[in-house]
């Protein structure tokens, strides 16, 4: 009884410590997959892959997660801000909060080596 009592406290354990980080790392997938299918690669590259004069390879070194979100909520804002002057500019692009998010999570992991 007492054995069984221990792996269900150590089961619960599992859960509380490591599920917020599987959840993390399914969210940070799903940002990488919405890279490559929501034609960002168009305008900008990642690891070599996409058009190299908008590399965001170091986006998460550089940007916080809420200047992130705000490029992908509100570019045209976001381009006059910033005096972004390269062309074609960012337009929006039709993503669910959810895809915003993700996407947001996927760039914070681009860090300056
Ligand atoms: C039509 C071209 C175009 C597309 C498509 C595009 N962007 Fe951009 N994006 C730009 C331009 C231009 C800038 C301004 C900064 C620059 O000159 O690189 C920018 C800026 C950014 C920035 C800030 C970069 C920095 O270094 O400050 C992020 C983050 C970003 N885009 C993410 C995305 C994501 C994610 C997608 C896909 C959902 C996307 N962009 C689609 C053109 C584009």
């Amino acid at each position: 009884m007492k054995r069984i009592v221990t792996v269900v406290v150590w089961a619960a354990a599992l859960m509380v410590f490591a599920g917020p980080a599987f959840a993390a790392d399914a969210k940070v997938d799903k940002g990488k997959a919405l890279f490559a299918s929501s034609g960002c690669k168009m305008c900008h590259s990642i690891a070599g892959v996409g058009n190299p004069k908008g590399s965001l390879d170091e986006v998460g070194s550089k940007l916080t997660a809420a200047d992130i979100k705000a490029w992908l909520t509100d570019p045209v804002a976001k381009a006059a801000q910033t005096k972004a002057e390269r062309k074609p500019a960012m337009m929006k692009k039709p993503l669910s909060a959810e895809d915003i998010d993700a996407l947001t999570a996927y760039l914070q992991t681009l860090k300056k080596k």
